[in-house]
């Protein structure tokens, strides 16, 4: 479908956060993707807010030809849960706001997925998610006849040795829609999935954060930017330098895999329980007797992935 034939055909859904817009930078000059569009959905902050991010996001890349659509409001079943306290009212706090000029595509973004997906060869899209699961949940609810066009889903979500965030059990994305993460987990469709055991190995710090802020342009000032604000929350939590730069390592997998080390394992989702709602039970070893249905990154070359990132920022 795409004239693209050795750049790989993704579609990113996600929920801007600081974190959320790094991982649009890295993927939005990437020589070696085609970003086919951008799905936002209800998250970090309301849909409103990620779907105002994601254009403001994509017009600053200077990539106003790629179009970007409005998810679902909220999870499946629960009432959103949205994280201000982290990434600040606007989610993206620490950039110069400015109204994008690019519009809003008038077709929904569950069924943009579809239409999209659709029209692919088997095998054809990546899917990156990096926010709660709902969209692409909905799109497989709606439409199981894309699955087989789904090469793979290459997702920021889960923790399971480094525990969770939004409670002792859960990390965000899942938590915020555990049953969506539950659809994804058992469609069959190989998952790469990028975690709190690897995203806490990749804490910013001060000297990061300077050696982005010289850089000679605008994406990499504003990068700088947000990195700042993004990391008060942990600086001031847990006395740590930085924050955690969770939703770029999918991008950054996608183009140097090598910077991640990563296992097979069957990784299920917990959707009743109040206390452990949203946890990832990983089983690296078998034991459930459930054949593997992700690989989990659990280690991750931290001078090599702040080295890809800043080196791709230079090149705005
Ligand atoms: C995830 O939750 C959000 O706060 C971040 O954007 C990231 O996707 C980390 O738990
Ligand atoms: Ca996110």
């Amino acid at each position: 479908m795409s004239n693209s034939t050795h750049r790989l055909s993704v579609i990113i859904d996600c929920d801007p956060g600081q974190d959320d817009a790094l991982m649009l930078f890295l993927a939005l000059n990437a020589p070696e993707l085609d970003v086919l569009g951008v799905v936002a959905c209800g998250g970090n902050v309301p849909l409103a807010r990620t779907e105002l991010n994601c254009r403001i996001l994509v017009e600053m890349a200077g990539r106003t030809d790629v179009p970007v659509y409005a998810g679902c409001v909220g999870p499946m079943v629960e009432q959103l849960f949205t994280a201000e306290y982290l990434h600040g009212e606007t989610g993206i706090d620490g950039i110069d706001f400015f109204e994008p000029s690019i519009p809003k595509q008038d077709m929904h973004g569950v069924d943009f997925i579809i239409e999209t997906l659709r029209k692919a060869e088997d095998d054809e899209i990546t899917l990156v998610p990096t926010g709660p699961l709902t969209n692409i949940a909905m799109a497989l609810r709606k439409a199981p006849d894309i699955l087989p066009k789904i090469k793979q889903i290459v997702l920021m979500g889960g923790a399971s040795f480094e525990a969770g965030n939004v409670t002792p059990s859960a990390e965000f994305n899942i938590y915020v829609d555990p049953h969506a993460a539950d659809i994804v987990m058992r469609c069959g469709r190989p998952i790469v999935m990028f975690g709190l055991d690897v995203t806490h190995q990749l804490m910013t710090n001060p000297c990061i954060v300077e050696n982005i802020s010289v850089l000679d342009n605008k994406v990499a000032h504003a990068s700088a930017g947000m990195l700042d604000f993004f990391g008060q929350y942990d600086a001031a939590k847990y006395s740590a330098e930085g924050g955690p730069l969770h939703d770029p390592c999918t991008i950054a997998w996608l183009l140097e895999p090598e910077i991640f080390e990563l296992k097979p394992c069957h990784v299920a989702i917990e959707t009743t329980s109040e206390l452990t709602r949203g946890h990832t039970a990983v089983d690296f070893w078998g034991v459930t007797g459930n054949e593997p249905n992700a690989l989990w990154a659990h280690e991750a070359n931290r001078d090599r992935f702040f080295g890809l990132l800043t080196e791709r920022l230079a090149l705005y």
